[in-house]
């Protein structure tokens, strides 16, 4: 393994690590000790890829924009993680992580989810295994992605409000972990970034890697060259990032850019731009850079997107961030919305709004022309529909 993945200590450099209270040891470990076995069973391997190509329907395809490309002056493609079942790229993680889950003998099923997309595809598989699930989301969440909350619900899934801090994605992981502390013999605990205790940075970067593993075999047939010049992912805790990232990151001439969320402007005090604003420091179980105040007090943050609205990232982003490998940008809530605009306008399709901020980040790019630009494009934008409206008025 390079520099850049987790070490046998479960660190990145300096960031990583598994800061949990005593009630959490053993699962934790068990996690620890079992993951990479399990993962590596040739049962497993097929089970995992046979779902992932008739049930969420892989390979997701990599789309030339060509219209978008023509506005921008370069070659753009899309990696079309919105067309997969439940919309977003959550569900390679949540297909990977209940065979986990069945195979250390787990019945029950908990999880956090921000702007829905997690939840609903923890609920999916749930059902698709015949599991107890319930799922955490922040009130404010529950509000602005109420379609996803029927989705969980019809497919069986309890939904608690978190009521505690801004109400949003930290509060739901707040809370996540608060019930598997309360049950750790029966619960399997479904994370949906690659944040939290190791191992899960590093299960949850190994599932998602499935795109940047397609994504080398898919250029080469489009482009002639397995390496695209630029790699482009936004990020809340940072799994479709890291799986965009994963088979380039010792490819040093692909440059990495990871676009988080602004809010109002990174200054403005109301932000989620965790490496502009952040300090060392430990949140949700590993150490990482967080959004604090001086005195440790973790900051809250905003965003219009409720999957980037979080105070931190995964300890591997910190470590790509703070090594240089990775350049870490930020794009507010309105250069995001019109960017969202401009992709529909443009090819016809509506992005999520978190995947709008990684497009957004073109225009303050400059080309020479004949370079290959690779965009995670994470969700599709029906969840946001609601929002788009009320911003755009239509
Ligand atoms: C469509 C979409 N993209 C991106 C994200 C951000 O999560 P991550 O940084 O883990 O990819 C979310 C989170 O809910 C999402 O729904």
């Amino acid at each position: 393994m390079s520099k850049y993945h987790v070490n046998e200590k479960g660190y990145y450099g300096p960031f990583g690590g598994a800061y949990v209270p005593e009630m959490l040891y053993p699962n934790v470990e068990e996690l620890q000790q079992k993951y990479l076995a399990i993962m590596q069973e040739e049962s497993f391997q097929k089970e995992f890829h046979d779902l992932l190509k008739d049930y969420v329907g892989r390979p997701s395809p990599l789309y030339h924009a060509k219209r978008f490309s023509e506005k921008y002056g370069v070659n753009i493609f899309l990696k079309r993680e919105d067309l997969n079942h439940t919309g977003a790229h959550k569900i390679n993680n949540t297909i990977g992580q209940i065979l986990l889950a069945e195979r250390l003998g787990k019945k029950r099923i908990i999880a956090e989810t921000g702007a829905g997309q997690h939840g609903v595809a923890t609920a999916t598989v749930c059902a698709l295994k015949g599991l107890e699930c319930v799922v955490y989301m922040g009130e404010v969440d529950i509000q602005r992605q109420a379609p996803n909350v029927a989705r969980m619900k019809m497919m069986g899934a309890s939904v608690v409000a978190a009521q505690s801090g801004s109400k949003t994605l930290k509060d739901a992981t707040n809370e996540a972990l608060r019930d598997w502390i309360n049950n750790p013999v029966d619960t399997h605990y479904i994370i949906g970034s690659v944040v939290g205790p190791h191992p899960y940075p590093d299960l949850v970067a190994r599932f998602q890697s499935i795109i940047s593993q397609e994504t080398k075999r898919q250029l080469i047939e489009k482009t002639g060259r397995s390496n695209p010049d630029y790699v482009l992912a936004c990020v809340g805790g940072g799994s479709n990032a890291a799986g965009m990232f994963y088979h380039f990151l010792d490819e040093e001439d692909v440059k990495l850019i990871a676009i988080e969320a602004a809010g109002h402007g990174v200054h403005s005090g109301e932000s989620a731009a965790t490496t502009a604003l952040g300090k060392d420091g430990v949140l949700h179980g590993s150490r990482s850079i967080l959004m604090q105040t001086e005195d440790g007090q973790v900051i809250e943050p905003y965003s219009i997107s409720a999957g980037l609205d979080y105070p931190g990232i995964g300890p591997q982003h910190a470590w790509l961030f703070r090594s240089g490998r990775g350049q870490y940008v930020s794009i507010t809530d309105d250069e995001a919305m019109q960017a969202g605009l401009l992709l529909t306008k443009l090819e016809g399709i509506i992005p999520a709004i978190e995947s709008s901020h990684a497009l957004a980040y073109l225009e303050k790019m400059s080309f020479k022309g004949d370079e290959n630009v690779v965009i995670c494009l994470s969700g599709r934008g029906d969840k946001d529909l609601d929002n788009y409206m009320k911003y755009f008025g239509f």
